[in-house]
């Protein structure tokens, strides 16, 4: 039940947040919140765009960072603790270990829908892109208002989220393959087994970072709605 309500309550902020296209870009800081990222159409506030703007006016119904959320979705959806977590509180596919299930015969992913989560080692691909991204918009960030150097809580809260995010990331089950996976001897290569071991060690707390990364998404984008909205001020450090 605890795990039905945090998931859809995310599911239910990200998607409202990703097409209310309001307070999205704080322009006096260059904040912008990862639900925008990267901001890619003549759509996006001035200054959201840090990649230029490829794509002309959006619809309404397309949300701004189309290009990204499909893939962190489907990141998300895909990855080997929320699978565990939907197979037994939503999918009941198996409920618990022992337990019998309501469907009639137990195919595992064998067969359409849950197949298509081999693909997980993909969106692992495109999520280091993104994570790459966030990143450069957290650099960005710290340019303050007349262009020298600024330092806000917001930055804190942006780098905290992505330095979270690339532990998710790097801490995923296909992380751990790409690292160490089909060698046969690790003693004959020393910096793949080293990197596989730090990995492996991520790897053990990759529940915790998948529900942390899910709380700190949902803070950092609600503090940076606040601040972009004027609700509050942003506390500054300097600049
Ligand atoms: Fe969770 Fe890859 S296993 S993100």
């Amino acid at each position: 039940m605890l795990t039905v309500i945090g998931l859809s309550a995310f599911v239910i902020y990200a998607t409202v947040r990703s097409f209310v296209r309001s307070a999205y870009y704080v322009a006096d800081y260059h904040y912008l919140t990862p639900f925008y990222s990267p901001c890619l159409s003549e759509s996006c506030v001035p200054g959201s765009s840090h990649f230029g703007t490829p794509f002309p006016e959006l619809p309404m119904w397309i949300p701004l960072a189309f290009l990204t959320l499909p893939f962190l979705l489907g990141f998300r959806l895909t990855c080997y603790y929320y699978r565990k977590a939907y197979y037994r509180s939503i999918w009941l596919s198996p409920p618990a270990c022992a337990v019998a299930e309501p469907h009639t015969k137990y195919t595992g992913e064998t067969r359409l829908p849950l197949i298509i989560q081999n693909s997980h080692r993909y969106f692992f691909y495109a999520a280091v892109v993104i994570s790459v991204i966030n990143s450069y918009d957290v650099i960005v960030s710290f340019h303050a208002k007349d262009g020298g150097f600024g330092l806000g809580l917001g930055n804190v809260i942006l780098v905290v989220n992505v330095v979270l995010l690339w532990v998710y990331t790097v801490s995923c089950h296909s992380c751990r393959h790409v690292t160490g996976g089909r060698l046969k001897h690790f003693s004959k290569h020393p910096v793949r087994y080293w990197i596989w071991t730090q990995v492996s060690k991520l790897n053990t707390r990759h529940m915790q970072f998948a529900w942390i990364t899910l709380g700190t998404l949902v803070l950092t984008d609600f503090y940076i709605m606040l601040v972009a909205s004027n609700t509050i001020s942003d506390l500054r450090f300097v600049g």
